[in-house]
């Protein structure tokens, strides 16, 4: 039965070792959640389920919509598309019986080989602030809580259960604090707290970055929940402002509630004993390792957290709160804070309604994103194929739809289009299949417990057949793609295997070939002026061929914009092992603000393709440019005779100061349709941040003079300026 008992009345009613299991996990009698909070059945208060991820519900041996990846959405630019994504994820996490979604993955993209790019949105701060909102309002839209995470500068694997993160004020309150607090003011229930550590402390127990920056400065008024294992000691985590301890069971129990591995609960050699910390004394603590029992695999160690070292909530609280090392009030604070998300989402009352997985609206906005993310980085006139080319298909993996990343953000859809089928569905001409090369097998850090769960299929591919049928064809189309997984960062940039060996061999015999890459980030393209064009489609879930055939065929155009620079590895600004992935135990982000494009603008050599960048089937003209307070007004005719979709680009460049600032900053943007010889008007509003400058005394600073405002098609591409005065 629910409850609409007002919360201070059931707080008065609780006890305190009910209200001490209202703050930890613990273990989910149906093995689906997770993360569970153990409802109070005496006063009608009912669980609460946390469930993964951001590109859509992950429950092991379910199935839900598979969507695109969070850097795909991030790519079409849309934030209009991005708040019905996050509804849609919201509807799917409540249809599935979960409460809580543990996503939008917010953190800025500064490692350009970073294992989770996928999951996150940017290298730029408001363009990942505007799609951690729009995500995190969709998802709340549906009383759904949301969970914007890794809360903070949780920007690399390697090393991310241990690493400290040596950071200025300046580039955190620049870069890395407000995508957070545009998620916040956007309605975030919940926000979860990063493994690493940031100057000097934990991110679980940072009282600092919680209670005053997020807390106090953002307004948070949800919960924060620590990532799973991350917490180690529970007084300080409690007192830092850390509200929820999760999963709060070890990581034996954990997998064998979702049907994992190994069913002991006994943890594996290396398990020490944990000892109290003074309030919990004389208790001895087994959190579990990996379960099966064996270490922690190598390739992995770093990236995961020890869950041996995790203080056990369930003994270390109450103690703390009766010998007053956590006072009363605060553990009433995080109890409130739990309810109040109960309460507002309508799980206390049993009020919330609706919820729908793998409905057909689900399967086409799936679609739709996927298409739209699409970036069309380099076109000399192959693309759009003609619907009766005779095209050669090739690829190793052109038979698998790639449906996301490895690690906590894997999905299973009921439903799934590769490539091949993709292609063939669409095409008029002929569709002649060759893989090139034995298929690139997908990593996951699941696979490190369980190694060679993967069946490869019998093949016997060869580069020269496909470039022979490359030759033969109209047109060649290759499809390549990287892996990448949580827990362990990319090894460089280069596509893996002999990829770029089969690309180089298909354009010598076809010089009509268009390459479409689904890589979980940038990467090098050797061989992009021997091709005819090249396609960026992230990863991009369940609808992979068809959304794929869509961009190929013109059917839709190439909406994407690159959330990215795409450059060497070499020339990044984090390129230096000082800055990742760190020198004995500390990564320094010695690079400041310059992150991303405002890097390359600083001086580093001209990008491969440079953040925003992306063609379309149409051109567009820009004119009358106008300012008006904070709002840029532009006219886009489309000059072409084909329907286009544009993504108006407003930079801001400051004027000189005494302080190193970045060249251009991005002000706003704004994705609109243009048909066939039509203008649109279109405003952009031009945002604050955009203006001001962090200054380690004073705070934000608005430096007054004149600003350059730059509209056009990238953060290269400035079609009109204009000059404002602040
Ligand atoms: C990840 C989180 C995820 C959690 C629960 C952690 O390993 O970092 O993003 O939500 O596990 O699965």
């Amino acid at each position: 039965m629910p409850t609409d008992t007002p919360i201070p009345d059931l707080l008065a009613e609780l006890t305190l070792e009910e209200k001490c299991a209202l703050v930890h996990g613990a273990r989910d009698p149906e093995g689906r959640a997770a993360g569970y909070i153990p409802g109070v059945e005496r006063l009608d208060i009912p669980p609460f389920r946390m469930v993964d991820g951001p590109l859509g519900v992950g429950i092991e041996g379910e199935s839900a919509t598979a969507f695109p990846a969070g850097l795909a959405l991030a790519a079409t630019f849309d934030t209009d598309l991005a708040r019905d994504h996050g509804a849609a994820l919201g509807r799917e996490t409540k249809g599935m019986g979960m409460d809580s979604l543990l996503a939008p993955g917010t953190n800025l993209i500064r490692v350009p080989e970073n294992g989770r790019n996928f999951e996150y949105f940017s290298e730029d701060p408001l363009h990942s602030g505007a799609f951690a909102a729009a995500v995190t309002a969709g998802i709340e839209s549906e009383d759904v809580v949301a969970t914007p995470k890794h809360y903070v500068a949780n920007n690399q694997e390697t090393d991310r259960a241990t690493v400290d993160v040596d950071v200025s004020e300046r580039a955190l309150h620049e870069l890395y604090l407000p995508a957070f607090r545009d998620a916040v003011e956007a309605g975030a229930g919940a926000v979860m707290t990063a493994y690493n550590a940031v100057n000097g402390t934990s991110m679980s127990e940072h009282d600092r970055l919680i209670n005053d920056v997020l807390k106090g400065e953002f307004g948070f008024e949800g919960y924060t929940v620590s990532d799973w294992f991350a917490t180690e000691d529970a007084v300080p985590a409690v007192n830092g402002g850390l509200d929820v301890e999760m999963p709060g069971i070890t990581m034996a129990e954990m997998m064998a509630a979702m049907g994992g591995a190994g069913e002991s609960e006994e943890g594996g050699p290396g398990d020490g004993e944990t000892p109290g910390d003074g309030a919990g004394d004389g208790e001895t603590v087994d959190q579990g390792g990996p379960p099966d029992g064996s270490e922690m695999p190598p390739e992995i160690a770093g990236g995961m957290p020890d869950p041996s070292t995790c203080e056990r909530y369930a003994e270390a609280l109450r103690p703390a709160v009766e010998s007053g090392a956590v006072p009363e009030a605060r553990l009433d604070d995080m109890v409130s804070r739990v309810l109040t998300q109960m309460a507002s989402h309508g799980v206390l009352d049993g009020s919330r309604e609706g919820g729908a997985v793998d409905t057909p609206a689900h399967r086409a906005h799936a679609e739709r994103v996927a298409a739209r993310g699409t970036v069309l980085l380099e076109n000399d006139g192959v693309l759009p194929l003609d619907d009766d080319a005779d095209v050669a298909l090739i690829g190793p993996n052109i038979e698998d739809s790639l449906l996301g990343g490895g690690g906590s953000s894997e999905t299973d859809p009921a439903h799934a289009v590769s490539p091949r089928e993709g292609i063939a569905e669409r095409a008029a001409g002929d569709v002649c299949v060759e893989y090139g090369l034995p298929p690139v097998a997908d990593v996951s850090m699941f696979d490190m417990f369980a190694p060679g769960g993967d069946d490869e299929p019998e093949r016997d591919p060869d580069i020269e057949g496909a470039a022979q049928a490359a030759e033969d064809a109209d047109v060649a189309v290759v499809f390549a793609r990287d892996t990448a997984t949580e827990a362990i960062d990319r090894e460089g940039l280069s596509l893996p295997g002999r990829q770029d060996e089969l690309i180089e061999a298909v354009a010598a015999a076809n010089s009509d070939t268009a390459v479409v890459l689904n890589t979980s980030g940038p990467v090098e393209t050797l061989w992009r002026d021997a091709v005819g064009a090249v396609l960026e489609g992230w990863y991009p879930g369940q609808a992979h061929g068809t959304a794929a055939a869509a961009v190929l065929y013109g059917d839709t155009d190439p909406g994407g914009r690159l959330p990215v620079t795409f450059a060497p590895a070499e020339t990044y600004p984090t390129a230096d092992p000082r800055r990742f992935p760190g020198e004995d135990g500390t990564v320094h982000y010695d690079e400041g603000v310059f992150v991303g494009y405002r890097a390359f603008d600083a001086g580093a050599p001209k990008p491969d393709y440079p953040f925003g960048h992306g063609e379309s089937y149409a051109e567009f003209a820009y004119t009358d440019a106008t300012v008006d307070g904070d709002t840029l007004a532009v006219t886009v005719e489309n000059t072409s005779e084909r329907d286009g979709r544009e993504v108006v680009q407003v930079y801001v460049r400051p004027p000189e100061t005494d302080g190193e600032r970045p060249v251009r900053e991005l002000a706003g943007f704004a994705a609109v349709d243009v048909a066939a010889g039509e203008r649109e008007t279109v405003e952009v509003a031009l945002a604050a941040d955009a203006f001001r400058r962090y200054d380690e005394g004073e705070g934000w600073v608005v430096d007054s003079g004149a600003y350059t405002v730059e509209v056009g098609r990238s953060s290269r591409d400035a079609r009109l300026e204009r000059t404002v005065t602040r």
